[in-house]
């Protein structure tokens, strides 16, 4: 038997029991006379006290950090003195037997150690040996185990569905895999199962789940990878309130069984307003600062920045702050939100109860006016900005408000919100059409269309978990009629025959009696990675890419045979 229990597991009620366990060497103490062996296993870590009288004394010389050994001994309880209060910290093993089962090498770091990511992601087998990774991918089966129950207990089926498939755009890059037994032709990795899942409906299965890979060949940021996992669900005979019901209910059991306790209710902010509000479709409200539209205010200034502005329709927007400001400082949001196409900011503060700005003296009665309607106090820094384009002046203040909440803010606790209401449609500058924000598989506001809304202002039965300012998942109402399906591929610019070769099959399983459904991917990495508080879902994936797309432990993507090219018909452009 390699071991009666774990590193983790005894207390001081198993005092005086003789116990093997196996590990890896944490760290060696010696004190001159007695030596410790810290073992660690995933578990936690025991103290081994190795005696002068113990007939393994001198095989402690022989054994390193990172060896994994086995060692026999018997439970004693620790002196007062040094009982921690770890798992184990009330006692520690008298060894005596001590087996090496397998040396290690001098490695390039320790567990936990300080390292740089590269070498972190080469010998990520290493990494995941800390308490800190190892913690991480515990929390992650703890959520997808939670995820299996709570639905299971609902009613849904998980229901395997191909990784080897047809194309089914999320608006981004599709994966290929080339065909050996057809010659030229793909397989697309899928960016989601949304049209699977939606054909499950069509077969009556009435409520489904899948805990799933996705793949997107897509530019990679912190909470993207080119494959991460989704918690795909879809349901029938359902409104979008059903759904939201369902993915709330699933959020909160699946945190409180990590002892977080999300907000009873979740809030549901139309998208407009987001964007008006926070200057984003994932706001995290944690950081208050909400953005004020203050064009009345400047509607008869003489400022020319300003005026030229409003003279051609522009808006000045605003929020407060509580935070220093100074010239070098404003300077430095100027350069932030020209990055964004703005021309830098406006701004003034009260110190000693006088207005202070650089710009007071044109903008002396507006800055005035404003303290006044908002409560600006002794401290407080107003940030504003002015340009023709709302949506851009809402994206860059709503960015530099994030970026001041980032700097200067502590917040804690969890903001969980709904956003509905979304466009429909959003202008693609590359393809110059209209595509669909969500998928074209989501239901438009019939009235909005029979009304001739104009296409961007058409809303959608789709929503977004947001959590601490993460998109946390997105889904929506489906289409359920094939005239409408096929309404909405011309709306986005595909010909009837483009409709047919993509989606035909889905427009064929539309005319067989179809429940109305919809559904949701909440993404599992990113709710990990929320739980356990980093910003890079990296350190919740075992083996993940880094933003180059490259597996730094195995070398992926690299190059392959002629005669692995040859098999699929490849010739490779010189
Ligand atoms: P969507 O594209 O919004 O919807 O994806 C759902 C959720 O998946 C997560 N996610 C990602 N996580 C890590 N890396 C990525 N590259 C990545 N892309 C997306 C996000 C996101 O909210 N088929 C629809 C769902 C539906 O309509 O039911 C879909 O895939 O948390």
């Amino acid at each position: 038997m390699y071991r009666t229990h774990t590193c983790g597991e005894l207390k001081a009620t198993d005092e005086g029991e003789r116990v093997t366990l196996s590990g890896w060497v944490d760290r060696i103490r010696d004190l001159g006379g007695v030596k410790f062996v810290i073992l660690r296993d995933r578990y936690g870590k025991t103290q081994i006290v190795v005696n002068p009288d113990s007939p393994v004394y001198s095989k402690v010389d022989e054994i390193s950090r990172e060896d994994v050994i086995q060692i026999e001994g018997t439970v004693r309880k620790r002196p007062k003195e040094a009982v921690t209060n770890e798992l184990t910290g009330e006692i520690e093993v008298v060894v005596e037997r001590l087996e090496i089962l397998s040396k290690s090498k001098l490695p390039p770091f320790y567990p936990g150690d300080e390292v740089s990511e590269e070498v972190r992601l080469k010998y990520r087998y290493l990494d995941l040996r800390s308490a800190r990774m190892t913690n991480n991918l515990i929390v992650r089966h703890k959520m997808a185990f939670a995820t299996r129950a709570y639905l299971s207990d609902k009613g849904f089926l998980e229901i395997e569905t191909p990784y080897l498939t047809k194309s089914t755009p999320e608006g981004a890059r599709d994966f290929l895999v080339p065909s050996r037994l057809k010659k030229g032709n793909f397989y697309a990795l899928p960016q989601s199962p949304q049209l699977l899942k939606q054909l499950l409906m069509v077969s009556g299965m009435d409520k489904y789940f899948q805990i799933v890979r996705c793949f997107r060949d897509e530019d990679l940021r912190a909470d993207r990878q080119p494959e991460f996992t989704q918690i795909d669900i879809e349901m029938s005979f359902v409104h979008m309130e059903d759904v939201l019901q369902l993915a709330e209910g699933l959020a909160r059991h699946i945190y409180a069984t990590i002892g977080i306790n999300l907000p009873e209710k979740f809030d549901k902010v139309p998208f407009e307003e987001a964007m008006e509000k926070y200057g984003s479709d994932k706001p995290d409200r944690r950081y208050g600062m909400e953005m004020m539209d203050l064009t009345q205010y400047f509607k008869n200034s003489d400022f020319k920045i300003v005026k030229d502005i409003i003279d051609k329709d522009g808006f000045v927007k605003g929020f407060k702050a509580n935070i220093p400001m100074s010239r070098k400082i404003a300077d430095e949001y100027s350069e932030f939100v020209k990055g964004y196409g703005l021309g830098g900011i406006l701004w003034f503060k009260i110190e000693n109860g006088q207005i202070t700005s650089t710009t007071a003296k044109y903008l002396e009665n507006e800055y005035v006016a404003i303290s006044k309607d908002y409560n600006v106090s002794e401290g407080d820094v107003f940030i504003l900005a002015v340009h023709e384009d709302r949506e851009k002046l809402n994206t860059a203040l709503g960015a530099l408000r994030l970026k001041i909440g980032k700097q200067y803010m502590k917040v804690s606790g969890y903001d969980a919100l709904w956003v509905i209401e979304f466009p429909f449609l959003e202008w693609s500058d590359e393809e110059q059409r209209f595509v669909a924000r969500h998928h074209p598989f989501t239901m438009p506001y019939i009235e909005d269309i029979e009304n001739n809304v104009e296409p961007a202002k058409i809303r959608a039965y789709a929503y977004d978990m947001v959590i601490n300012g993460f998109e946390a998942g997105g889904g929506s109402i489906r289409i359920h009629k094939r005239e409408i399906q096929e309404k909405v591929f011309e709306m986005i610019g595909l010909s009837k025959e483009e409709a047919n070769e993509k989606f035909g099959f889905l427009l064929e399983a539309l005319q067989y009696g179809v429940p109305p459904h919809g559904g949701i991917a909440l993404g599992l990495d990113r709710l990990v990675s929320i739980a356990v508080s980093v910003e890079n879902i990296r350190e919740v994936i075992a083996f993940p890419k880094t933003s180059s797309g490259t597996c730094l432990l195995t070398n992926a993507p690299s190059t392959v045979s002629q005669a692995q090219l040859d098999e699929v018909g490849i010739t490779l452009k010189q």
